[in-house]
């Protein structure tokens, strides 16, 4: 799997940072490259400790992974600089110069903007910054000393491991009904997270990518405001195990049943190639741990099949617990 793209086929907070630790340690990752911005957060256990990373691309618990943020990413630099310190990868991220940078008065616009507040923004203030980058008055990472060590083409780079046959993992964030472009807009994040968009931003042509990876949860989640269909109460959320704190923010996430329909709609836009769904132990409770796709329920394979037969995309991963391993891998 020479070229992969990790997007995800919600609203975010599907698992993708679980899909992406694990690939980076089983494949073997030589290359991680991290899009969007610090609006999202990636969590991953790795070695009993849980990370919230809202910059370090998460290919950075494989310790010979170079971690890149790309051309398109914005950079929070504070917040890159705790994670770089948290995670010890300091001598093997590098940051594109012409990464936008974010910063406090974004937040403050963010925040003071009665408009973005109605959307359930996070608050870090990715909206304000990106209308910076268009009036091209924004600050990129080149103009801030404190990057300076970490500055790299990342376009290049990632092309020339590619040319050399190593293997590059594009990492998104967000989820497909977040898009700009394709999401239940206004009640969107501030650029496209699709597969595409992810290629953009890391400098990376269409035609180099090998696989797709689309990461649906076993339910669906969304924070923030917006349509969200077959909404259920927290209530009922709690009662069934699919209560959800945001890891950035903190805040309740509201959740659904897994949509068919949705998902046919993300796999088509993303161009998926490959699935993932993961959580599958909190619909299955007696899925919990199991490592076989054989040892699964007949419910949890009936639901499987129908998701493979909806989307026309086969499910190569299935996730069953939190533990990076906790995971059936079904690739040939
Ligand atoms: P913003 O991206 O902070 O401007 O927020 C716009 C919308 O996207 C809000 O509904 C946020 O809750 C949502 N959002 C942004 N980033 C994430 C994420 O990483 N996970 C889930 N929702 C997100
Ligand atoms: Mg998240």
């Amino acid at each position: 799997m020479p070229c992969a793209v990790v997007a995800g086929g919600f609203w975010g907070d599907e698992g993708k940072g679980k899909i992406i630790s694990y690939l980076a340690l089983k494949d073997g990752l030589d290359v991680c490259v991290r899009t969007g911005s610090v609006n999202a957060a990636h969590t991953i256990w790795f070695e009993g400790k849980r990370y919230a990373l809202h910059m370090v691309p998460g290919g950075f618990v494989n310790g010979s992974c170079r971690l890149l943020i790309g051309a398109g990413a914005n950079v929070h630099v504070a917040q890159f600089l705790k994670e770089v310190a948290e995670t010890g990868v300091g001598g093997r991220i590098g940051v594109d110069s012409q990464a936008s940078v974010i910063e406090e008065k974004h937040s403050s616009q963010d925040k003071a903007s009665e408009f973005l507040k109605g959307l359930g923004t996070t608050g870090w203030g990715v909206g304000p910054a990106v209308e910076e980058r268009v009036r091209r008055t924004a600050k990129v990472a080149r103009d801030v000393p404190e990057l300076k060590r970490y500055l790299a083409d990342v376009a290049v780079e990632t092309n020339e491991a590619l040319d050399s046959g190593k293997t590059v993992l594009l990492e998104g964030t967000q989820g497909l009904f977040l898009s700009l472009f394709h999401g239940s807009y206004p009640f969107v994040t501030s650029r496209d997270t699709s597969a595409s968009a992810i290629c953009s931003e890391a400098g990376v042509g269409p035609t180099r990518v090998d696989e797709v990876i689309l990461v649906f949860k076993s339910f669906v989640t969304r924070v923030g405001t917006g349509p969200l269909p077959g909404e259920i109460s927290k209530d009922e959320a709690v009662k069934r195990g699919w209560f959800e704190t945001a890891a950035g923010t903190g805040r309740d996430r509201r959740s659904a049943p897994f949509s068919f329909e949705l998902g046919r709609k993300a796999a088509a836009i993303n161009g998926a190639t490959q699935l993932a769904v993961t959580k599958l132990d909190c619909v299955f409770p007696e899925c919990s741990g199991v490592r076989v796709f054989e040892d699964l329920s007949v419910e949890a394979k009936q639901f499987i099949d129908r998701v493979e037969v909806e989307t026309k995309v086969p499910v190569c991963f299935v996730g069953t617990g939190p533990d990076a391993l906790d995971l059936i891998d079904r690739r040939k």
